[in-house]
Formats: C-alpha cells, sequence, structure tokens
C-alpha cells in the first residue's frame, strides 16, 4: 500500500519537472449551481507535501464561476503505457491573497502571460481568433488550489488489476484494495 502511495505521488511530481510526462494534463470536473458536470484540461503547477495541488486559470472563466458556487472537484490523471488511472474528489478555492498572485505572474515566462490578458472574456462568441485584443497592463490570472479528500488508484495488469483507494484520516492517507 506504501507502495502504490509513493508510485502515485513519484507521477505527480514527475509530471511537475517533466514537460511531457501524462500526468502533467489532467481533466478537472467541476459543478456549479444546478448545474451539469464540466470537464476541461488543465496543467498541473505544483503540489505540496499534503498533496494539494495548484493550477493556473483566467479568473473569468467558467470553472472559477462553478468552484465559487460549489467548491466540489474531481480530476482524473491517466496513463496510457502504465495502463494506470488515478482519480481525486476533492474541494477547491480560488486564490484571494493579492501578493501571492502577484508573485505568481511575476514569476510566469512573458510568453505565457498572454494567456489570462485577454480583453473578452473566457467564452465570448468572436468572428475569428485574430480580433481578440491583449491588455498591456492588466490581467485576468487566478490560480486555483486543490485540496484532495479521497485518491483511487487503478492500474490494469495482469495476473490482476490493483485497484486502491485513499482515504485521508488525521492528515495522513489510508488506503484499502477494492474490487476494479
Ligand atoms: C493542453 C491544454 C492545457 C490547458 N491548460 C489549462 C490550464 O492550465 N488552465 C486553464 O485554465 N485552462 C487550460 N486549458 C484550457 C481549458 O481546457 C479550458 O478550455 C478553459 O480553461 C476554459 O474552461 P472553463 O470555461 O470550463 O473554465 C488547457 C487546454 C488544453 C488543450
Amino acid at each position: 500500500m506504501d507502495l502504490i502511495y509513493a508510485t502515485i505521488v513519484n507521477e505527480w511530481q514527475e509530471a511537475l519537472k517533466n514537460k511531457k510526462h501524462p500526468f502533467r494534463y489532467f481533466t478537472l470536473a467541476t459543478v456549479g449551481f444546478n448545474s451539469t458536470p464540466r470537464l476541461r484540461t488543465v496543467v498541473l503547477r505544483a503540489i505540496d507535501k499534503d498533496l494539494n495541488m495548484m493550477i493556473y486559470t483566467d479568473r473569468r472563466s467558467k470553472k472559477v464561476t462553478h468552484i465559487t458556487e460549489n467548491t466540489k472537484v474531481s480530476m482524473l490523471f491517466f496513463n496510457v503505457e502504465k495502463q494506470l488511472q488515478v482519480t481525486v474528489k476533492g474541494r477547491a478555492s480560488l486564490i484571494k491573497d493579492p501578493m501571492v498572485i502577484k508573485r505568481m505572474w511575476e514569476s510566469l515566462p512573458q510568453a505565457s502571460k498572454s494567456e489570462y490578458t485577454a480583453e473578452q472574456m473566457p467564452g465570448t462568441e468572436i468572428s475569428d481568433p485574430s480580433v481578440i485584443e491583449y491588455l498591456k497592463h492588466d490581467h485576468f490570472f487566478g490560480a486555483v488550489q486543490l485540496y484532495p479528500e479521497r485518491i483511487e488508484y487503478l492500474r490494469l495488469g495482469s495476473p490482476r488489476h490493483v485497484r486502491v483507494e485513499f482515504r485521508k484520516n488525521n492528515g495522513s492517507w489510508e488506503g484499502t484494495y477494492i474490487v476494479p
């Protein structure tokens, strides 16, 4: 069980270092008020010792609206070569501290900054991608912290598939095998 836990953590740490690692991009699911679940691909930007994760986004995006309405989220990580799926259930919150946001913004590579400076709101209808205007002196950069509460590991293989559920108990993760 400890080995499986260490494997998952290692996959996430590798994803931060290696841009081609399959766990670098994951699917984040949110739900708003009375709304259909919404899925999208995001980039894993940071993970701490409690497995809290960070993503960057445009703070006007729908995912931010959703997590403001309902903090519950799910995440899906998939490595096709290893036939490994890790799903996470947890909570999300937008980072509010302007100093923290300022520090993150300043550390972003210049080339990435335009992702957070479109004048038009994400989701706005436009006639052509070339009509988007980018602000020079303002931005909509936001960071979302994800707090895992359940982690599920599933590895397909022979002689058997292995599925484990980890739950957070008094700050530490406890795993149980479950039927795949
Ligand atoms: C490869 C890839 C990586 C992406 N990474 C991010 C990301 O890190 N943060 C983000 O907000 N959107 C990212 N997106 C865009 C989202 O998938 C999504 O289209 C966008 O954020 C709007 O989502 P929303 O309207 O549900 O909030 C990425 C898209 C792709 C294709």
